[in-house]
Formats: C-alpha cells, structure tokens, sequence
C-alpha cells in the first residue's frame, strides 16, 4: 500500500449521534428556552414546585408501575447492568435469553464461564466468603455435564440434559448479583419514589411538583418520535381524588398551550374504571374478542391474552369496523366510577375547559385509573399526542408506599416545540446575534475593549469581542455577517482622545461617544 493510501485509511473516524437522538441547536433552543420558561411560571401560579431526578433507576422501578406486558417495558427499555459483579450478571442474563432456544453444549460453556466468573468474584471478595458452597454446588453440575458429554455415544440422553438444564437455570434465574437499571422511559415512577423516599406523606396534602428532562425509549425513530426526547411532566400526589383535582390539572396543562399559542388544540378524555369494575369489563371484551379472533391482526390476537384494551388503541384499517362494535367501558363502570367521571365532566365545564370523549382512549401504561387523557395539536402527523395523563390511585402502594392519590401528565416537549415551529412560531423570540461587535486594533484598545465588553454585558447587551486583532475594514464585515446593529470602534485615537466612535451597521452613520455615556445611549436606541 502506498504512504499516501495508508495515510486515507487513518482518517479519523467520524462520529455520529445515535439513531433516534438529535442535537437541539440555537436559534431552536431559544424555543424550547421560552417553552420551559413558560412551563416554571404558568405551573407555579397553580401551586407546583420543580423536582430534578435521576435519569436511571431500578428497572424493576419501572417494570413493577408502567407494566411488564406493555410496550415501554417489554421493549423499549434501555437496561444495563451496574456493581463489581456485572459481568457476572450479564453473563446470567445471556443465559436467560437463551436457554429456551440454544443447545444443551452451548448453555452449558456459558455456564462454565459464569462459575469462572464467579469464583472470581468469591476470590476478590466482591461475593461473601458462604458463597464458597455455591461454587461447589455449580462445580457438580459442570461435572454432570462432562459426564453427559462423555456418554453422548450412549443413545437418549434427553430427560438427563433437561434436568441439568433446570438446574443451571436456578442459578441464573434472577439477577442477584449486580443492580439491574434503565434509563427511564417516562418520569411518573421516578416522582412516586421519590415521594415515599423523601416522606413527602408528612407535607401538607397534596403535593404537587412538576420535572422538565429527557426519557428514553427504543422506539422506531420518524415525525415527533425519537428515543431520547423531553417530557414536561406533572404530578399532584396524595390529598383528595375530588374530581376538581383531575379538572384543575387538565385546566393548567391547557392554560400551558394556550399561553404558547399552541394551535389546534383538542382535549380527549375518557374514564377507564378502576380495580372493581375495570377487570370485569375486560374478561367481558376479552371473550367478545375471542369470537372475532380471526378476522383481527397478530398484534390485536396477541394483546387478547395479554392485555386487551390496548386492542381499542389500533389504528389497524382493516380492526375499525370491528372496534366500533366492542362493548365500552363507559357502558360499565361501577357507580363509584361513573358518578367519578361524570363530576369532572362538570367541573371541567366549570372551567370552560371544552373536551372530546374518546372511549377508545386507554393509554399505553398500566397503572392508570378513573380518568385518562391526551391532547393533540396541529402540525404533528401520526404522532399527534402532544400530551397524556390520568389518575394512578393505587401506584403508590404496589410501590411500597402509603395509600395514596395520584394525577398527572406529561407533555412531549419535543412535540409541542415542532407544533409551534409548524405553525409559523419563530425560534428568534430571543435573538441570540449580537448587538454590537466591538472592532479594536492596537494593544491599549484591546485593554479597554475588554473594559467596554464588560461593562456592556453587565448592563445586559449582547456583545462580540473578537479575539484577535483584526483591520478594521474585517472587523465591520465580520460585525456585518454576524447580524449585529452597532460596531464600537476603538483605535489608538478613540483612546487618546476618550471619545469612542459607534457606528450604526444598517446605514452607516457614526457618532462620538464618551465611555460613561454609552450605556445609557445603547438603552435609548432599543
Ligand atoms: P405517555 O403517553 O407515554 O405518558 O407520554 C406522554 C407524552 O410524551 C406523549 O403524549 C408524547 O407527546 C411524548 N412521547 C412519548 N414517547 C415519545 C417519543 N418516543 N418521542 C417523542 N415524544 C414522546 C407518560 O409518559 C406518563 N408518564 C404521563 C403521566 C404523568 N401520567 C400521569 N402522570
């Protein structure tokens, strides 16, 4: 190979971001800047306070509230191993993944290597000293299985290897190990552990706090979907359920929107029931479903089993005309539950909040409630949501903490951002160019450039210092390009003489300032 070929080969490789992540760059981020701005104070008038929480937590955190049947944790979760331990326990989990479907041989060298691993960690003391009989107990199935190989000429060996098999797998069937965590995929069981962490049962009831962050999810990237994107979430914890409470949280997230100008706003609610009537109504569509189970895709036949009101979620053509003639859950609901519904229906009216109801609507995660919800925009193609919620009641406690209330949502803030770009909102709300570009030449300009610079930013102006002495005719052209109004020129006269020369970028005129007056002169020209 040529010097010059080799030379190509080394070409730094270039990197990339991951597919479905993005950069948010200036002039958009002042956007999101004044959405986020506005979130701080539109919630704050409503009595909400700012929570900031970690971005990983235990899956199981996860697994235990969103649900182990639905999308966003069977697999959408980004998970990953943690601790002295994790190679053991990733080897663990490769067994799991693989036992049901790999040869006896192959699971069996995967094994090998996860008792390797572990005396390892009995040896550098990661696992405590009584595990030494753990070892000895693996040791004897990787003798039965030597055994087994050397027998493998001897006929049907089957009902040997599965019970070997079981036994290996009782090693590996949970992870013991090493911590197991996510990177969250929605932030309501983040709040809710927090809530019980921090014995937020003792405040004043109910609480209510809000977060602004980025969630994860390995969803198929397109329009308004992304796997890392932002939520504004909001939660009101504990207190009452009155149906006031549902109303006035769907009356702040609207009164958001309307404060943006989002346009084409629709509100959909619906009541999904709750552990007294919910499972009733759906064994009743799940046996409805059984009997139109052919004429339905494999996704819908699939969710009969495992979770059949996602079935009403389809956006399948051909599903339509059968979903229409399912029984509905309004049709259902217990006395508790309908008299629910029907008083935040009322106090949304009460406070001119117009809605749409949607029996359909059942929300994509498990531990709602009573009330659901979701707004749509304009702008924004098949992923219209722009925001979902509802009521958790009950959350708190699968998640070991005390009875308690819940409500919330959570907007897709990457969403909301490209509804406003949509329909015509410019990100230069803040423009970021500068107001003025300081051109200096010579060294005791540059002293007092800096000088000026400061002072200027201090007062609040947007100020370019270049940082290298350029002619002036460069330093215009620069100051020109960079979209700023006023170039301050300092040279070896304006020093001298203290009279500093201001030049107006669109037209070209020129005055003489002394220092001390220049602030005062910029205020005036804004
Ligand atoms: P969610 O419906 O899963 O609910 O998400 C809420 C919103 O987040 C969606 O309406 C959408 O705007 C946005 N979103 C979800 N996935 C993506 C994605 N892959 N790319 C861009 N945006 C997305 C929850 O997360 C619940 N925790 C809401 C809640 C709070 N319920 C009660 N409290």
């Amino acid at each position: 190979m040529s010097e010059g070929a080799a030379k190509k080969e080394e070409k730094p490789r270039r990197f990339q971001a991951i597919r479905g992540t993005r950069d948010l760059l200036p002039p958009e981020t002042a956007l999101w800047n004044r959405v986020e701005q506005t979130a701080h104070k539109v919630f704050s008038t409503f009595g909400f306070g700012e929570i900031r929480l970690p971005i990983f937590e235990q899956t199981e955190l996860f697994a235990r509230s969103i649900g182990l049947e639905t999308d966003v944790v069977s697999k959408e979760m980004y998970t990953f191993t943690d601790g002295p331990l994790k190679r053991l326990e990733d080897i663990a989990g490769y067994i799991r993944s693989m036992v049901e479907y790999q040869s006896f041989l192959f699971v069996a060298q995967l094994f090998d290597f996860y008792v390797r691993e572990f005396k390892l960690g009995v040896s550098r003391g990661d696992l405590p000293e009584e595990h030494r009989s753990t070892l000895l107990e693996m040791h004897n199935i990787l003798e039965a299985v030597q055994n087994l190989d050397a027998r493998r000429h001897e006929g049907d060996l089957s009902t040997e290897k599965e019970r070997v098999l079981a036994r290996i797998k009782l090693y590996v069937s949970v992870p013991r190990f090493a911590d197991v965590l996510a990177l969250r995929p929605e932030a309501t069981a983040s709040v809710c552990r927090a809530y019980i962490e921090n014995n937020m049962q003792q405040l004043p009831q109910p609480v209510k706090l809000y977060t602004i962050g980025p969630m994860f999810r390995r969803e198929r990237p397109q329009k308004g979907r992304y796997r890392h994107f932002y939520q504004i979430d909001a939660e009101v914890l504990g207190g009452t359920d009155a149906p006031a409470i549902d109303a006035e949280v769907i009356e702040m997230v609207m009164t958001f929107f309307e404060r943006l100008g989002l346009e084409g706003v629709q509100l959909h609610i619906n009541s999904i029931g709750d552990k007294n009537c919910r499972p009733k109504y759906v064994e009743l569509l799940r046996a409805e479903l059984s009997k139109v189970k052919d004429k339905l895709g494999p996704d819908s036949q699939r969710r009969i089993e495992t979770n059949p009101l996602r079935v009403l979620d389809s956006k399948l053509k051909e599903e339509q005309a059968i979903i229409e003639n399912l029984p509905r859950i309004g049709d259902h609901l217990c006395q508790d539950c309908a008299t629910h519904y029907a008083a935040v229906k009322h106090e949304l009216g009460l406070r001119g909040v117009k809605y749409h109801e949607n029996w359909r609507l059942v929300r994509g995660l498990d531990y709602y409630m009573r009330t659901t919800f979701e707004i749509t925009a304009k702008g924004l193609g098949s992923q219209n949501a722009v925001c979902g919620g509802g009521r958790y009641d009950g959350l708190m406690e699968l998640l070991g903490g005390p009875p308690t209330k819940g409500i919330g949502f959570a907007i897709g803030e990457d969403r909301l951002i490209l509804s406003l770009l949509e329909t015509g909102h410019s990100p230069l709300a803040t423009p970021h160019s500068p107001l003025l570009y300081i051109a200096w030449m010579g060294e005791k300009a540059y002293t007092t450039a800096i000088r000026a610079a400061k002072n200027l930013r201090n007062a609040g102006f947007r100020v370019e210092l270049p940082p290298v002495e350029q002619k002036f005719s460069k330093a215009l052209g620069q100051a020109d390009k960079l979209g700023a109004r006023f170039a301050l020129i300092l040279g070896d006269n304006e020093v001298a003489s203290g009279e500093w020369t201001l030049k107006t970028l669109a037209d070209g005129k020129q005055e003489k300032l002394r220092e001390s007056d220049l602030v005062e002169h910029l205020k005036k020209q804004l």
